[in-house]
């Protein structure tokens, strides 16, 4: 048993009992929080970290994440920039580079993006398969994704393959690469959309993933007002991801269930599309997550710090709601209470930001602000 203290912070955001704490300080115990308060608390701990009046969050939760790809998509984003649509015909270019590259090749992209991630201040990140799309590359992509975290997804019903007839592909989804699959994997996910799964088949999918133990989540209303939210709510997933095309009535099923929406503001950015209507969630009362999406396609960042700025200018989410939907409101996307928050017995998961507030992260967009990052109460990144 290792002990902490963290003082002189200078302003503690815990989403959790003692809300917000001014001047505060920390004890981590065992990798957990083991007390909040006032800084001029002074208990004897084996180590101490005076961080000089920074600001102190909880690690942010990516709970939306496409990280097992090969090759890169920067002429079609150049293309979009000069007027293309973002229609998701792309995948089927990074799902032939990822099939051509090696494990390490693959293992590499990921660890390059997982570290990226951290020193943006991620403590947790869903990764999600989808770009392998046989029985051997998905299951090859979920174990490579399981050397770097717990929250994997089986996002076989990414897009049908080129060449391949649906109704076969949805059997294979269910049947063979399920089996595969499904030991490397804590979720499952389906692209419910035109053009790729349509409500029926996604709902056939999700389904065969819960007999296999896997909790549901959904890619939904992406680019087409489509019944994917609806679907979500119907099976009680997780998350329904994206959410950029809603009726009133997605609006209210949302509200109505504990199915999070998960707002992905970085694929709006960079498809330049409308972005999703997060006043009208938040306004209904529905639990609104906020995610990077990083893929090679449709969100090539891996910085909730440049989440919480897009939020907060052009969805007109409050400073507040979005950090809270980029930490707790993530954890509540994967389902978990020991993360997204400070109070005592969280996991000491945490990010000291190199300003005194947490506001910071939207007023100085760009500007990288993450100073030190604990995992479980042990520095994953220092200055
Ligand atoms: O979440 N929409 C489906 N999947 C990804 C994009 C994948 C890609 O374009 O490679 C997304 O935006
Ligand atoms: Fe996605």
């Amino acid at each position: 048993m290792t002990s902490l203290l963290i003082t002189n912070i200078g302003e503690l955001t815990t989403h959790g009992p003692q809300g917000t704490v001014q001047h505060a300080s920390l004890v981590v115990d065992d990798g957990r929080v083991a007390w909040v308060g006032g800084a001029s608390y002074q208990p004897a701990t084996d180590a101490r970290l005076d961080v000089e009046g920074r600001a102190v969050i909880p690690g942010f939760v990516d709970s939306h994440a496409h990280l097992v790809f090969a090759g890169s998509r920067a002429v079609e984003f150049a293309a979009r920039m000069a007027g293309e649509p973002y229609t998701g015909g792309g995948i089927r270019t990074t799902v032939t580079a990822t099939r051509a590259a090696s494990d390490e090749t693959l293992r590499t992209n990921v660890a390059r993006l997982v570290a990226e991630a951290n020193r943006q201040g991620t403590t947790t990140i869903e990764i999600k398969s989808g770009y392998g799309l046989t029985v051997a590359d998905e299951a090859r992509s979920l174990r490579i994704a399981t050397e770097f975290t717990g929250e994997t997804t089986f996002l076989g019903a990414h897009v049908v393959p080129a060449g391949t007839d649906p109704d076969d592909y949805v059997r294979l989804v269910c049947g063979e690469m399920l089996d595969a699959t499904r030991q490397y994997a804590r979720w499952v996910d389906v692209f419910c959309e035109r053009g790729a799964f349509d409500v029926d088949q996604a709902r056939e999918i999700l389904n065969a993933g819960a007999g296999a133990g896997l909790g549901a989540r959904i890619h939904a209303n992406q680019l087409t007002e489509g019944d994917g939210v609806r679907l979500a709510v119907e099976l009680d997933a997780a998350s329904a991801d994206h959410c950029t095309h809603l009726s009133g009535a997605d609006v209210k099923a949302l509200a109505d269930s504990r199915t999070v929406a998960t707002l992905l503001p970085g694929a709006e950015f960079s498809t330049r599309s409308p972005y999703p209507d997060a006043r009208a969630l938040l306004d209904a009362g529905v639990t609104v997550a906020l995610a990077t999406d990083c893929n090679p396609g449709s969100s090539y960042t891996t910085s909730m710090p440049f989440c919480i700025a897009l939020a907060v200018r052009e969805m007109r989410m409050t400073p507040v709601e979005a950090l809270w939907g980029a930490t707790a409101g993530g954890a509540r996307a994967l389902r978990r209470n020991d993360i997204g928050h400070l109070s005592v017995g969280a996991r000491a998961d945490l990010t000291v930001l190199d300003a005194p507030s947490f506001l910071h992260l939207a007023y100085r967009p760009g500007v990288p602000l993450v100073h030190t990052v604990l995992r479980n109460g042990e520095p994953i990144c220092t200055p």
